[in-house]
């Protein structure tokens, strides 16, 4: 068995406090279990001082997770120590992370105390946090713009107080790999008692480094990575966790260390990720991105219809995706066509076939790369022709800037009239609300988005939605030259995609697509 490095997931504290990532006490609970099922080892929960909801959102994660470590974070102070103690205290293992700055920049301008003060503070905390727990996690904050003495002194002391890890940080993302490489060594060298701790790191990616850094670290005798799911958090975002653990998990042969991490629970806890902060990946991200396995060159197509390990590090399934998302485009043959197709879950008579594989030619000279969906539209919309179980029989809306938006709108199910009315914050939020209610739809609206046809004011506005629900995707699509009409259509378009794919897919096929 080789030595484990540790994956200390701060997704939920560190990812969740950056603009636009923040999530309610339910979608926390959800990302935990989640985290829990991916395999970390410590579930960092919050910063349970920062205000009564992160309290609250701790302690409920303390709560439900039965099997990982869950930590709160406390700066190194006795309030909120003793706070970070009173959320985490009902977990299974709780676990509490105290921290404060060791940089002269941070000494001077922001705590304005004296290095003796702050290693003193250090130590008080740590003494605390001890007397509730024996797991108690240090961090030196900006330690790679840190005195190498006085970190190296700070983290001894914080050993001897009782730190159970200590966590050097790269706050400000500033350092690179062979600086970080050197620093860890430096400290595994010239800390007498380090032995007696695992020796963490938790860095930021403002010049795109985290990985790289963390990767350095763990080579120089880091045995703890902190991270966070799709690499959200701070800024440009911490160390993403899929890349350090696929980088441990593909390059063993070099590094000689595995994670507990389940890697085909990756790619589900990434989408989960977007789809609750509704912030998509961007397609070229290592290992989550919809590109990510994805091969538009008809010569890397073709070596992979032979043998994958041609072009393919990794393969998809490893991470929890199916298949290769091949990027088509006119280079592409009928066989990867056929091979698309069939992915997708679609079975086809060689007629239909060929008759979908013209018109994906025909897309081909006005779009360079076709996806899935785009496969699928094709084949939705003039192959197979999706029955409409729902059609949209009328719809008004009143809005204004005096007014609160409202919807009435009418619709058949299989037939059946159904008319009902909603408000909303917008106009497409109220149709979509009231469209919601009428079919009942528990999907997630994952993607939004309006694309006028023709310049000028009358011109035609088309909507494209995404919806998702239990691992099936559907995009729909809508137009009209009224975009609350486009959008209604565009979100009906959907859930009758929706409904077909729920009902009449093989149970095999390409889910996450
Ligand atoms: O970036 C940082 O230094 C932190 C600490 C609280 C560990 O997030
Ligand atoms: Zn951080």
């Amino acid at each position: 068995m080789s030595e484990r490095v540790k994956i200390f997931d701060t997704t939920l504290r560190d990812g969740e406090q950056s603009p636009g990532f923040s999530m309610n006490v339910a979608e926390k609970i959800r990302v935990a279990k989640k985290l829990e099922s991916l395999g970390v080892d410590i579930i960092e929960a919050g910063f349970p001082v920062a205000s009564q909801g992160d309290f609250e959102a701790v302690q409920a994660i303390a709560s439900e997770i039965t099997e990982t470590v869950v930590a709160g974070l406390a700066r190194a102070n006795l309030n909120d120590i003793d706070r970070a103690w009173e959320a985490v205290k009902g977990a299974a293992s709780p676990m509490i992370h105290t921290f404060i700055s060791s940089s002269d920049i941070h000494l001077e301008h922001q705590l304005r105390k004296s290095r003796d003060e702050v290693l003193k503070l250090a130590v008080k905390a740590v003494k605390h946090a001890r007397s509730f727990t024996d797991v108690v996690e240090f961090s030196a904050m900006d330690a790679t713009r840190s005195d190498r003495t006085y970190l190296a002194q700070m983290i001894g002391e914080a050993i001897d107080a009782g730190a159970t890890t200590v966590n050097i940080p790269d706050t400000v993302g500033y350092t690179v790999p062979g600086e970080f490489g050197e620093l860890i060594r430096y400290l595994m060298e010239n800390v007498p008692n380090i032995g007696e701790t695992v020796v963490s790191v938790h860095c930021h990616n403002d010049l795109g480094l985290a990985v790289a850094n963390s990767l350095a670290a763990i080579r120089n005798g880091a045995r703890q990575v902190e991270c966070t799911i799709n690499g959200i958090g701070e800024r440009a975002g911490n160390t993403a966790l899929e890349e350090v653990v696929m980088a441990l998990k593909v390059r063993k042969d070099l590094i000689g260390l595995d994670t507990g991490i389940r890697t085909e629970q990756i790619y589900p806890t990434s989408r989960l990720i977007s789809s609750i902060t509704g912030i998509r990946v961007q397609p070229n991200k290592a290992v989550v991105g919809a590109n990510a396995f994805a091969h538009e060159s008809g010569i890397h197509q073709d070596g992979l219809l032979k043998e994958k390990t041609t072009y393919e590090i990794m393969t998809p399934g490893t991470i929890g995706l199916s298949q290769s998302t091949l990027v088509l485009g006119k280079h592409s043959g009928r066989h990867a066509f056929r091979d698309r197709v069939k992915s997708l879950g679609y079975e086809l008579t060689e007629d239909q076939i060929a008759n979908a594989f013209q018109i994906f030619k025909n897309l081909c000279d006005l779009k360079k790369e076709v996806y899935g969906e785009d496969i699928e539209a094709i084949i939705a919309d003039e192959i197979i022709q999706i029955p409409d179980k729902y059609r949209l029989s009328f719809l008004s809306v009143t809005s204004g800037s005096e007014l609160i938006p409202t919807a009435t709108v009418q619709m058949e199910i299989e037939g059946e009239v159904f008319k009902a009315a909603e408000l909303g914050n917008g106009p497409v939020d109220a149709a979509f609300k009231t469209i919601k209610g009428i079919t009942g739809d528990t999907s997630n609206l994952t993607r939004y988005e309006v694309d006028a046809i023709t310049g000028g004011t009358d011109a035609q506005g088309q909507v494209k939605c995404a919806l998702e629900k239990d691992g099936l995707t559907v995009i729909g699509r809508g137009s009209d030259t009224d975009i609350i009409v486009a959008s209604a259509k565009a979100y009906i378009n959907a859930l009758n995609k929706l409904n077909y794919k729920q009902k009449y897919l093989k149970s095999d096929v390409d889910r996450t697509l």
